[in-house]
């Protein structure tokens, strides 16, 4: 865009922004069609991409650094559209993790996570008998933790080149005039009509008398209104005044325990991320209260003794090896992970080379394990989430991985705010041993406590070759995600496939409990009857996650994929 351009855009944008109800961002960016736009999967670009989980938020982030905006303008824009347009996981309701490398190597985690409130107490999701009522974590305002993800925008903002009210306007003016439903987000919002009318105090955006079909235009003029506050008044738009008051109101519509003071006080921390090098790669990734970035680092520590290239792509060999690796580090996450600033958590051990060595020792080669006989290792110190990336011409790299936890979170949209609240209480430990809705386990580590932030398995991951930037990943999808995102780089680092190729493989999924194998339907067959004999028990399940990446090839060129499983689209210049 040239500079003439450019100016007019801002200066039409400070002239009216708080004023206008006209249409800004979309009136000077014509090539973006909120009614009338197609999923893009997989392009070359030469200067800046993005890949989300929606076409038009794709979009506008790569039009935000058309206007001079570098990767974490374009995040940040990202992210209050895909509040927008991907209700289901895009969110200001909810909370997440910035993991980013500044062009000159600098690294940055933002831990915007949702925290306990501060009368959340150990037991609360336990009846008179102790045993766990799961509807209570899962559903309505009880199971919401503190939402933080305006503040970890705000956060990402210090790093950003343009005004925050001028990366907020697209959202607004998707909420404000509307955008047509894909088939996908169509259905999607037909399978939770019922549950949201029950579980939110009043009638929303989200639901009508008849289903969603694709094509038709959603507006959403509350949460309009409510990121105009937050465009106008800051962080106190969100944390405060009348939409901190409608949040503590729809509280007590469902017996929820979030104050204006949890709200007030919400802080966003920064995280030290977990670093280690695969076969020639450098490997960056979030630390806990996030699992993922350890359980990556000890996976892939663990098999990289082995020629996994050798066994062959998606071979018994191969799939038993990495299977055997997701067991045990997985194991270790239910008995060491937590928040960190509430347990101390053995980091250093548990990616160490000799720690995976050790791990290891007992695996035998075509033979299932076993998860009664895989305890943690002795350590002394709805699915429905959704990533996004960002490279811009500079070179830094932005990764973004955010949730509301199950899909629509706890379904309740707080009235007159116009968004949803996450249920990310369910990723506590309601009772150490009892799994949640991921059938994971936790224990001590990660039981509640107020002010603590619930551990997490979103894996926004970076990767550097020689010191330069190579590659942004991240996807959502519970406890899914570590694996899949240790399978896309193996499947590039050791199988050679290309960014695509490896997004789209068919995935495997161990957690060490329950003792199986999750493969998805088109999980190749041969494989599946040789690891059965091998004892593994092996059950086909439906697509997992939506990874979104992109990569820095060797002549320059960025290459941005979107999964196959979903609406995500690429975009950039
Ligand atoms: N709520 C999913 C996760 O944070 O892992």
């Amino acid at each position: 865009m040239n500079h003439f351009k450019r100016f007019i855009i801002c200066t039409l944008f400070f002239t009216s922004f708080n004023h206008s109800k006209a249409q800004i961002f979309f009136k000077t960016h014509p090539g973006i069609n909120p009614y009338q736009f197609e999923t893009i999967k997989e392009k070359l670009f030469t200067h800046a991409a993005v890949t989300s989980a929606h076409p038009l938020a794709s979009m506008v982030g790569a039009a935000i650094m058309q206007d001079g905006g570098n990767a974490f303008d374009a995040a940040i824009a990202v992210h209050f559209a895909l509040a927008v347009v991907h209700p289901s996981a895009g969110n200001i309701g909810g909370g997440g993790f910035l993991l980013a490398r500044t062009n000159n190597g600098k690294l940055i985690g933002l831990d915007f996570r949702e925290a306990a409130p501060a009368i959340a107490s150990r037991d609360m999701y336990l009846d008179e008998k102790g045993n766990p009522i799961t509807s209570k974590s899962l559903e309505g305002p009880l199971a919401s933790g503190i939402p933080g993800s305006v503040s970890g925008m705000f956060n990402a903002h210090v790093y950003a080149k343009l005004p925050m009210a001028q990366l907020m306007e697209p959202a607004i003016e998707l909420a404000q005039y509307g955008f047509v439903l894909t088939e996908k987000e169509a259905g999607s919002l037909n399978s939770v009509r019922d549950e949201l009318l029950k579980l939110s105090s009043a009638p929303s955006a989200y639901t009508k008398n008849t289903k969603w079909k694709k094509g038709d235009t959603i507006f959403q003029p509350e949460l309009a209104a409510t990121l105009r506050r937050i465009q106008i008044n800051g962080l106190a738009g969100f944390y405060e005044g009348v939409t901190a008051d409608l949040i503590v109101k729809e509280m007590a519509n469902g017996s929820g325990i979030i104050s204006t003071t949890d709200l007030k006080d919400y802080q966003t921390k920064k995280r030290v991320p977990i670093e280690f090098d695969y076969k020639n790669h450098h490997v960056i990734s979030f630390s806990p209260p996030s699992s993922g970035g350890i359980l990556i680092a000890q996976m892939m520590k663990m098999i990289s003794p082995f020629d996994i290239a050798a066994m062959g792509y998606q071979s018994p060999a191969a799939v038993g090896l990495m299977v055997e690796s997701q067991r045990r580090a997985y194991a270790d996450r239910a008995e060491h992970m937590g928040d960190p600033d509430f347990w101390k958590v053995p980091t250093r051990t548990l990616i160490s080379d000799a720690y995976a060595q050790q791990r290891m020792q007992d695996y035998t080669p075509g033979v299932a394990g076993n998860s009664k006989n895989t305890n943690a290792g002795h350590a002394k110190e709805s699915e429905q989430t959704t990533h996004y990336s960002v490279i811009d011409k500079e070179g830094n790299m932005v990764a973004i991985t955010t949730t509301l936890n199950g899909s629509y979170g706890n379904k309740t949209v707080v009235a007159g705010a116009g968004f949803l609240l996450n249920n990310e209480m369910d990723d506590f430990s309601t009772k150490p041993g009892v799994p949640n809705m991921f059938g994971a386990l936790g224990g001590e580590a990660n039981a509640i406590a107020p002010g603590k932030r619930m551990l997490s398995s979103m894996t926004p991951t970076l990767v550097t070759v020689n010191n330069k930037a190579y590659l942004t990943i991240g996807s959502p999808g519970g406890t899914t995600i570590p694996n899949q995102i240790y399978e896309g780089l193996i499947n590039m680092i050791d199988f050679k496939m290309s960014l695509k190729q490896s997004i789209d493989a068919s995935r495997f999924h161990h957690q060490w409990i329950p003792d199986q194998i999750q493969v998805e339907a088109d999980f190749p067959d041969a494989t599946i009857q040789a690891l059965k004999k091998q004892g593994y028990k092996v059950n086909q399940r439906g697509y997992f996650g939506r990874m979104d990446g992109i990569r820095i090839l060797p002549n320059g060129k960025i290459e941005a994929a979107g999964d196959k499983r979903g609406d995500d689209s690429v975009a950039g210049y």
